[in-house]
């Protein structure tokens, strides 16, 4: 990543701890946006700007990363709600549908944005596309004795998928559940998300796939421009 990226997703990253009010339940989200937020967020109760906040962690790296600066961390079973969960995304479309799991870990991520009563996402501008799945492929998590199963039921519908393979480790990539992970492309890309989310996760062995649709309420959005850097605010299109 580039210092000019770096400082895009900080300045975005920043923006949405902003948002953050002392007493709040979070849910942090998962990614390396994820975690400049999770940063700001911690020298932000490091210098006693913000205080009596407890956090969801939607991932084994989010959780490390929280611990380590001291934010007070909490299971989700033992939480009623969430005030506001701040997370990134692989892609955005006009409609605020999302796809996630660049990082495989879609399924916490959904749990926790849907737990969450107001749902920020964070991200570059190179985020934003017409459609989405056009070039980034959708993530599904699977069970790994039917990651084969699933895979051929997808491809009998049109679909090209690929086991995700890990770097720096021999085979595929493990999610934090102990699964595995499809990357899938369908033909023409995805127009009606909400239809094919619940077609996909009616397949035996699917565990949850990486769209998010009807979950995001705001989008921020940052860019380089003329002046420097600047943050965006995207309402929901449908919204208030
Ligand atoms: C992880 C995710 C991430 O939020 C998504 O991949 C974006 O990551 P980054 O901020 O590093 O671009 O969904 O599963």
């Amino acid at each position: 990543m580039s210092d000019l990226q770096i400082r895009i997703k900080q300045a975005v990253a920043k923006a949405a701890v902003e948002q953050i009010r002392s007493g709040m339940v979070l849910g942090l989200g998962s990614g390396s946006t994820a975690a400049l937020m999770i940063e700001a967020l911690g020298e932000k109760l490091r210098q006693g700007q913000l205080e009596n906040v407890t956090a969801v962690p939607t991932s084994f790296q989010s959780q490390v990363l929280a611990s380590r600066l001291g934010i007070p961390l909490v299971d989700l079973n033992h939480v009623e709600a969430i005030d506001l969960a701040i997370d990134g995304a692989d892609e955005v479309d006009p409609g605020f549908q999302l796809i996630k799991g660049g990082g495989a870990c879609h399924v916490q991520e959904k749990l926790v944005a849907s737990a969450a009563h107001r749902f920020v996402v964070v991200v570059d501008a190179s985020k934003l596309v017409d459609r989405l799945n056009l070039d980034f492929l959708l993530p599904m998590e699977v069970l790994p004795g039917a990651w084969a199963l699933v895979r051929r039921r997808l491809q009998s519908m049109g679909v090209e998928c690929e086991l995700r393979i890990a770097q720096r480790k021999a085979g595929p990539v493990v999610t934090d559940q102990g699964n595995l992970v499809l990357d899938a492309r369908f033909p023409g890309g995805i127009g009606d998300g909400a239809a094919l989310e619940r077609q996909l996760n009616s397949i035996p062995g699917v565990v949850e796939n990486g769209l998010f649709v009807n979950l995001a309420d705001q989008v921020l959005v940052g860019e380089a421009t003329e002046q420097g850097i600047h943050v965006r605010t995207l309402a929901r299109p449908d919204g208030p």
